[in-house]
């Protein structure tokens, strides 16, 4: 009933927006808070997406250089029935950081520090991940678990998921949170952690676009690895059986046989392309005792030919390195790369692996159907769980003790379906997005009701099925909390709460 209301709410705030758009932005200019009009010569810049095949039509963009002016803003926000999107990093799926009609950037806030004594660090939510790694090496030799590209905002990363190769044996960028410092929708500064606005730390650890603007995360830190192997082997098998096959063999391994040291993915591109690869977080000679039986067992199913083999022994800057595959110090202002795509995923049960017939349903479809011209695509299976996984090592969302809402502790593997333009550049011809969800529906009915992973945020769901897919049955609390700290919506998220 409550929740009726809210959401009638909603619909007037937006198509009402032109007439208080000048109340906001004296409200704004009262509170001298830096804000930039459509006519700013700035304004291009600051409002482009990452992925170019969208298109986002805010009204002003505000600035906030202080924790008071984020409280300024809000509270003018508020008082104008205004949407807000936070941005960080810029790089949601589906361009939701540039979806409010007031979009705060929150680029001002590059703090990173180390407190040697507790080894926590604190990061500003606007740093991008390649800073903040670069940072916190230089700081204390130490490291984060979180994504490849260094681009992302740890603003989207840390509040939806964060996952990179060594998140299995130091958990989601999310876990490795004890504190928020954050504002919330009408302009109150809150702290939140375990013992302190317990249910908003919860909602923000997995839910957070929505909830609240954060200003800056305490963050555990970890000694960063000093030997760290970046591994890959290709194979191509001729047919899509033997692919299919390559595949649960693969699957099979990671869930059983891969120690938490083992950032562990499948991937699949285009050429047939047949790819293990990931990061091993010690010494080589243990890397390869432990890859031989699986190679042992996929070059066999080859007809005996060994795979194409890249693999490098290093340091922990040069191994994010290699994974981002340009450079990790990434622009603060003015960084201008994107691409042009669509994707999906989803996220099987540690207890259901994908069975072979959806695998050789799926490797039928894709050695038998190309993709439409000038298409880039992939598939990327990366191994949540498996032996001793920290992803899973953490209670349901549901569990009474727990303080995260990210939904998916008893994951096998989340696989992401890509596809965008050759040239990562517009236009987007909508057959790759039909090729996308053709591949997915090529796994048949067991996939169909498996979660998904919010930060590959997909657009084409309805709110209703994305909440399901990403949050399940955490969705019941997070509206109740939604309506506790943000009953008006001005916290605006099109797929979240
Ligand atoms: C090239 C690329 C590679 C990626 N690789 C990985 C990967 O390896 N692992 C992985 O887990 N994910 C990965 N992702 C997904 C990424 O984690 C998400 O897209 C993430 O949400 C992006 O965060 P952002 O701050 O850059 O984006 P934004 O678009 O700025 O924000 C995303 C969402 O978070 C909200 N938000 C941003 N800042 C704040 C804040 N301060 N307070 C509250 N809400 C905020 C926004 O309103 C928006 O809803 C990748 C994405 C891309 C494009
Ligand atoms: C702001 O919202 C919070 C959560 O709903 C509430 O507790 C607080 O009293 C509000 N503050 C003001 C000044 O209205």
């Amino acid at each position: 009933m409550q929740l009726i209301v809210v959401l009638q709410f909603l619909i007037p705030l937006a198509a009402a927006f032109n007439a208080r758009r000048s109340a906001l932005t004296d409200c704004l200019n009262a509170a001298s808070v830096p804000i930039l009009l459509t006519s700013s010569p700035s304004w291009q810049g600051a409002t482009k997406p990452y992925n170019l095949r969208l298109t986002v039509n805010p009204a002003v963009v505000t600035i906030p250089r202080t924790k008071a002016e984020v409280e300024e803003a809000l509270k003018c926000a508020y008082s104008t029935n205004t949407r807000v999107s936070a941005k960080s990093g810029g790089h949601s799926y589906s361009a939701s950081g540039l979806s409010g009609n007031m979009v705060m950037d929150m680029v001002e806030f590059q703090e990173v520090s180390y407190d040697a004594s507790t080894t926590i660090a604190t990061v500003g939510s606007g740093v991008r991940l390649g800073n903040m790694a670069t940072k916190l090496f230089q700081l204390g030799e130490r490291g984060i678990p979180h994504g490849t590209c260094s681009g992302v905002g740890i603003g989207g990363h840390a509040t939806l998921g964060g996952f990179g190769l060594d998140s299995r044996l130091w958990g989601l960028t999310l876990d490795t949170i004890t504190s928020i410092d954050a504002v919330l929708a009408n302009g109150t500064a809150v702290t939140a952690s375990s013992s302190q606005n317990r249910d908003l730390f919860w909602a923000l650890r997995g839910a957070g676009p929505g909830f609240a603007v954060v200003t800056s995360f305490k963050m555990k830190t970890f000694p960063a690895p000093p030997v760290n192997v970046n591994w890959a082997y290709t194979y191509v098998y001729s047919t899509a059986q033997k692919a299919a096959k390559a595949y649960s063999i693969a699957q099979a391994f990671g869930q059983t046989d891969a120690p938490k040291e083992l950032g562990y993915g499948i991937l699949f591109f285009p050429g047939n392309q047949f790819i293990v690869r990931g990061v091993y977080y010690g010494p080589k000679a243990n890397m390869d005792r432990i890859l031989a039986p699986l190679l042992e067992q996929l070059t066999s199913l080859n007809d005996g030919k060994a795979p194409k083999a890249v693999v490098n022994t290093q340091g922990w800057i040069a191994s994010l390195t290699e994974l981002d595959g340009t450079t990790l110090q990434t622009l603060v202002r003015g960084y201008d790369k994107h691409d042009t795509f669509y994707a999906k995923s989803i996220t099987t049960k540690e207890s259901a692996p994908l069975s072979l017939t959806a695998l050789n349903s799926m490797f039928a479809y894709l050695y038998t159907n190309p993709a439409p011209p000038n298409t880039w695509w992939m598939i990327i299976s990366n191994l949540y769980g498996g032996p001793g996984s920290v992803i899973n090592s953490f209670p349901p969302s549901t569990d009474p003790a727990s303080t995260s809402s990210y939904a998916d502790r008893d994951s096998g593997y989340v696989l992401q379906f890509y596809g965008s333009t050759a040239s990562t550049r517009p236009p987007f011809n909508n057959q790759i997005m039909t090729y996308v969800k053709s591949m997915v529906g090529s796994l048949g009915d067991e996939v169909k009701n498996l979660p998904a992973y919010a930060p590959y945020n997909d657009p084409e769901l309805t709110r209703a099925e994305a909440q399901q897919k990403y949050w399940g049955a955490g969705v019941p609390r997070l509206k109740a909390i939604k309506s506790q700290v943000d009953p008006k919506g001005i916290l605006y998220n099109p797929q979240g709460f």
